[in-house]
């Protein structure tokens, strides 16, 4: 079978309905930003599904804009642990979801404007932008007022989940701040099933029992906040100002600035090009750190850089956030150094300078297809176009010969994690396309 009939079998196999899972088994409810994957690569394949994916994701929009990083599946016989019921969200949504209590990395608006791009013909897609505008400009009114309460034009995040890169290592220096002691007994009780339950995949591509405690004693205190973002900001211990975040929060502010242009929204067009520089100029002025030549995120409750070095350094290359003279640092000195993110296969998702570097574990090495998706968008945004091709070839056959799995080692190719990851499905044949 060719490659691009193999992915659309994988998102078939794990359609259910009006949304696709990640993965059988091991993810089998609805991700946010693993929709906005899946829906970019639908459209090369079944344009009338990818919108469908998009709009799923509108019945998991809680009442004040927020879209959720899980909704659940109605299904509940599924093993994943834990539950919507953990999450206690019913009494605060003012929705029926059932849905986890933070979001995602919102690229929603990017992966709209590409579904649009695709469209067979045009008129059909003008109607798809006209069913998805108002609920996503609801979800960035969201976020401009409670994600960025001092208007810097940075965007807070608050879980190591919701930027989606779970056990990056860049948070390990947070998360191990949280002493013990502070740590419930039902919060341990939590992680020891996670690990229990958690085993589609072996222990040692997995986050450990540690990572576990401190993520859920976070969303304890979330819950016993009632997920109020004022409290959250001023209190929690995890409150970050992260690259990825708001690499994708800029790149999405500037398409749905697009969007409001097609439909003829003017004022709209103008207010979302004008976020989307406010967090150019803001990353530029408070994330960039000269002296390594890369951005960092920002730990806000101390005021100061998080230099541990990933991929997140090198991402703010997809939304044009660099200068060409800092673009240069990344790309020649970072990049592609063979010493750190160039490795035989790269990207890894940190480099292995790090000591934190662990090539078959979840985010501390691993090389993941959307990480290189971003990257390669990036190198060809600045004009390092044999950069992007050569990365491109070397992601497509590290697919090839290790198949949609959902991380990959760095040093060997090997696939890991879960297997006919939607994701690495999808964002192969945008790849392949484009
Ligand atoms: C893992 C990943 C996250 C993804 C989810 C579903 O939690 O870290 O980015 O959204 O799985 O695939």
């Amino acid at each position: 079978m060719e490659l691009v009939d193999r992915v659309h079998q994988v998102l078939k196999d794990n359609d259910c309905g009006s949304w696709t899972r990640p993965a059988s088994g091991l993810y089998p409810h609805q991700w946010l930003w693993d929709s906005c994957f899946i829906a970019i690569g639908l459209s090369h394949v079944d344009w009338p599904r990818a919108c469908q994916e998009i709009l799923s994701l509108k019945e998991g929009q809680w009442k004040n804009g927020m879209i959720p990083h899980i909704r659940f599946s109605e299904d509940q016989t599924l093993d994943y642990f834990p539950d919507w019921r953990w999450w206690q969200t019913e009494g605060v949504s003012g929705r029926n979801a059932k849905t986890t209590g933070i979001t995602q990395p919102p690229i929603i608006a990017d992966a709209v404007l590409r579904v649009y791009e695709n469209a067979p013909p045009r008129n059909e897609g003008i109607k798809f932008l006209e069913k998805t505008y108002s609920f996503i400009k609801k979800f960035h009114y969201w976020i401009k007022e409670k994600r960025d309460p001092l208007d810097t034009g940075l965007f807070f995040t608050c879980h190591p989940d919701e930027t989606g890169l779970d056990n990056l290592p860049v948070w390990d220096k947070i998360l191990n701040s949280i002493p013990q002691e502070k740590i419930s007994p039902s919060v341990a009780e939590l992680a020891d099933k996670k690990l229990e339950t958690d085993h589609y995949v072996s222990k040692d591509q997995r986050p450990n029992r540690e990572f576990y405690l401190r993520n859920y004693y976070l969303i304890e205190k979330y819950r016993e906040w009632d997920y109020d973002l004022k409290k959250i900001f001023n209190h929690s211990p995890f409150v970050v100002y992260d690259c990825l975040m708001n690499t994708v929060w800029s790149k999405s502010n500037n398409a749905l600035a697009k969007i409001a242009g097609l439909l003829g929204e003017k004022e709209d067009e103008r207010m979302f090009v004008n976020w989307a520089n406010q967090t150019k100029e803001a990353m530029n002025e408070k994330l960039w750190d000269e002296e390594n030549g890369l951005y960092f995120d920002l730990d806000i409750r101390e005021d100061r850089l998080i230099k541990t070095k990933s991929f997140v350094s090198l991402l703010p290359l997809y939304a044009n956030i660099p200068s060409k003279k800092q673009a240069k640092s990344l790309v020649e000195e970072h990049l592609l150094n063979k010493n750190e993110f160039y490795a035989p296969h790269p990207i890894p998702t940190t480099p292995p300078t790090e000591k934190s570097f662990d090539p078959i574990n979840y985010w501390r090495g691993p090389v993941w297809i959307n990480v290189n998706w971003f990257i390669i968008e990036g190198l060809r945004n600045y004009g390092f176009n044999e950069e992007a091709e050569t990365l491109k070839q070397k992601t497509i056959s590290l697919i090839e010969n290790a198949g949609f799995r959902e991380y990959f080692n760095p040093n060997t190719g090997e696939g890991l994690g879960g297997k006919d990851f939607s994701w690495s499905a999808a964002l192969a044949i945008d790849l392949i396309r484009t």
